[in-house]
């Protein structure tokens, strides 16, 4: 029977992998490790209030006494716990470095201490760097991380090939390319941008808006997770994407229809520094040697996902109620 320690289960993609669990697999007891910073949310979890399967404790991985207590009989660790938006990277890299790295390192120490079976670690297609207007992302593609929070990613992805390496560490790592749907803090582009206009605010398109991302639903990178953890092999790494590229100002028209917004609610704002300019997936290696493929066609999932910030604005609200200010706001005010 698995006791997996889940850090960062109270944020966006951890607590939607916790339920998604939980439900499919009577078997495992999970223990629900996050410090909630800014991004981590009780709420997410509220759900799960009760379930003898699912023990939350607040612990930060940095903290080396914490993480070890939390480690007691476990048996695998599945690390989705960091801070996760570039924007916030490009205006203050210590808590990336400080989590992301340092918290890793101290995650990964207490993981061998304690002989997990597995260690997955989440990490991002953003590791590779920008493509050009061809061209996918593999397996094999050189690590070239351009902002501070992908190269924090890239430097714990170092570390855990290391660990692997060194100490024949039962590891393996995960990258994904954007993820969407509920749950996800209003800070990344399709929550921020739904529920700006569901209060008809306008959005903050940075640049030319013909930057592309590979969206994929929030429960097929769970599932692509899982998959790794029972079947990945250590020392192998497995991308998940959802063939599904979009430049950001397709995508923002197409909020602003399913919405019935005009368009004068785009507002084109300064770039973001270093931006990547395209990210998409071959996901090929996780289709043949884990069984797994996207399922969520975007048209759905994006329809499922607009529905359900449209039933939560009180979840948003509370967010926003906390002086939430988004970067953009941050520095420039609103758009
Ligand atoms: P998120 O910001 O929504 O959640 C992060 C969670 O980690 C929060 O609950 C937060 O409280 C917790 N946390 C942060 N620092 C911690 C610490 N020191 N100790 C304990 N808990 C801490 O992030 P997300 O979007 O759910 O991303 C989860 C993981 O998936 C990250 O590792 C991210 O790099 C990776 N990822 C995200 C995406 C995406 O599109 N969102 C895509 C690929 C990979
Ligand atoms: O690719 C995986 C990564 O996707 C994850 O590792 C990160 O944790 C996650 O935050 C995400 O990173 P991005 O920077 O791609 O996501 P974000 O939602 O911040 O931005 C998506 C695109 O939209 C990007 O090109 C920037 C643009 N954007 C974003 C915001 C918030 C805007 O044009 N306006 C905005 O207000």
């Amino acid at each position: 029977m698995a006791r997996i320690l889940v850090t960062g289960g109270a944020g966006f993609i951890g607590s939607n992998f916790v339920r998604q669990l939980l439900s499919s697999d009577p078997s495992t007891t999970i223990v629900n490790f996050d410090c909630l910073t800014y991004a981590g949310n009780l709420a997410n979890l509220s759900d799960l209030a009760g379930n003898p399967r699912h023990e939350f404790v607040k612990g930060d991985i940095t903290n080396r006494e914490q993480v070890r207590a939390a480690m007691k009989g476990v048996t695998d660790v599945i690390h989705f716990a960091a801070e996760s938006h570039v924007d916030r990277s490009i205006q203050d890299s210590g808590p990336f470095v400080h989590t992301n790295v340092i918290g890793t390192q101290i995650l990964l120490d207490a993981a061998r201490e304690a002989k997990v079976a597995k260690y997955v670690q989440v990490s991002t297609d953003e590791v590779y760097g920008s493509l050009g207007e061809t061209g996918l992302f593999t397996e094999e593609t050189p690590l070239h991380p351009n902002s501070p929070y992908s190269a924090s990613k890239a430097g714990a992805d170092m570390l855990v090939m290391a660990y692997q390496h060194t100490f024949d560490f039962p590891a393996v790592i995960t990258r994904c390319s954007n993820n969407y749907g509920p749950y996800q803090f209003p800070e990344k582009l399709i929550p921020l941008f739904v529920s700006n206009l569901l209060a008809d605010e306008s959005v903050p398109v940075y640049g030319d808006g013909m930057q592309i991302r590979d969206w994929i639903h929030v429960l097929d990178h769970c599932r692509g997770v899982e998959a790794a953890w029972r079947r990945g092999k250590p020392g192998e790494v497995y991308n998940f994407g959802g063939r599904c590229e979009i430049p950001n100002i397709q995508l923002t028209k197409l909020l602003l229809s399913l919405l019935g917004k005009p368009e004068t609610l785009i507002r084109y704002v300064k770039d973001r520094p270093g931006h990547d300019r395209r990210y998409a997936i071959d996901c090929s290696k996780a289709e043949s040697e884990l069984g797994w493929a996207p399922q969520v066609p975007f048209d759905r999932g994006l329809a499922e996902t607009i529905a359900w910030y449209k039933a939560n604005t009180a979840w948003v609200a509370a967010i926003k109620n906390k002086d939430y200010l988004s970067y953009y706001e941050k520095q420039y005010g609103k758009a």
